[in-house]
């Protein structure tokens, strides 16, 4: 397997441009979301198209996680719209969002530690003959489908508890993938991974690029978003402070943009708002 993170040329020399012939397949206009006396995001943008990567970055409490459950249909945005595929669309609960086919994957993976990795793919989609799980139909597909993403898992039929973490993370993502999504959105999926386990998930975030899917994907490391990504998308106080193509930027423009030395004048003035209050 090849390791992404040795790979010298951040952006991808060599690697398919994404497709902007036709609209995004998501695109966020002037997002904004308060919880309480906490106004989350503000006014946020974001548009990401078929086989790009985009990595959504920024400080602890910046709104990663409520934007991208905005996205999920966890969370219902006060303001702003939401286009799918070039229209309009309302998404109010999880559901809406998988029938759209946006697949999110939360840092708190949710695999079922007892089940084998057959069962953890099927959970809650289990496939049925005669009234009776068909457990050849689903290994089948589950080899099927770890085959064309070439994942190597050691079996199929070991529980997920023996599995390392970057299996584990590498699992939870295939799962999300049954449903045939057109955007993967991945909030985190490196985050406890070692260098070797994180080359393994990249890898695969780079075959889901590669197969044409829009993939979102939150991380807090520099090497990893330069390493996978196609742009970079910065929130700083809930607001955009700015997106990069990673081939023409240095990692410290992005750090820059995400610690605030680079505001743009509304998320300074929404700084020094803060700041009075
Ligand atoms: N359900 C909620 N109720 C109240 N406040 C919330 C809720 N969810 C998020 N917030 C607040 O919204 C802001 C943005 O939080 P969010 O979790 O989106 O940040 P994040 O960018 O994902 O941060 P991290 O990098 O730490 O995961 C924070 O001030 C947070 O406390
Ligand atoms: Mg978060």
């Amino acid at each position: 397997m090849s390791t992404n993170l040795q790979k010298d040329e951040p952006g991808g020399a060599g690697r398919a441009a994404p497709d902007r012939s036709g609209p995004p397949v998501l695109r966020l206009s002037g997002i904004s979301k308060r919880f309480g006396a906490v106004q989350a995001l503000t006014d946020v943008d974001l548009e990401v198209y078929a086989g790009e990567v985009l990595a959504l970055v920024g400080d602890n409490g910046a709104g990663k996680s409520t934007l991208i459950k905005v996205v999920a249909g966890v969370n219902a945005p006060d303001e702003g719209v939401i286009e799918f595929g070039g229209r309009p669309v309302s998404i109010s609960r999880p559901h809406d969002a998988q029938r759209l086919g946006i697949a999110t994957v939360y840092q708190d993976l949710a695999l079922a530690d007892n089940l084998d990795v057959v069962g953890n793919l099927f959970l809650g989609s289990e496939i049925y003959r005669w009234g009776l799980l068909d457990e050849v139909a689903m290994e089948k597909k589950a080899r099927e489908l770890l085959d064309t993403l070439s994942i190597k898992i050691p079996s199929v039929r070991i529980p997920v508890a023996s599995l390392s973490g970057g299996q584990r993370q590498v699992v939870a993502i295939s799962r999300s993938l049954l449903g045939e999504p057109k955007l993967v959105v991945l909030d985190e999926p490196t985050a406890a991974l070692g260098v070797e386990q994180t080359a393994q998930v990249l890898d695969l975030v780079e075959r889901l690029r590669d197969r044409g899917l829009a993939v979102i994907i939150i991380s807090h490391n520099m090497v990893d978003v330069r390493a996978v990504s196609d742009r970079v998308a910065v929130l700083r106080l809930g607001r955009n402070n700015g997106t990069f193509d990673v081939a023409s930027t240095t990692q410290e423009q992005i750090i820059a943009a995400i610690t605030g030395a680079t505001d743009n004048a509304v998320s300074r003035r929404a700084s020094r708002d803060h700041a009075q209050s």
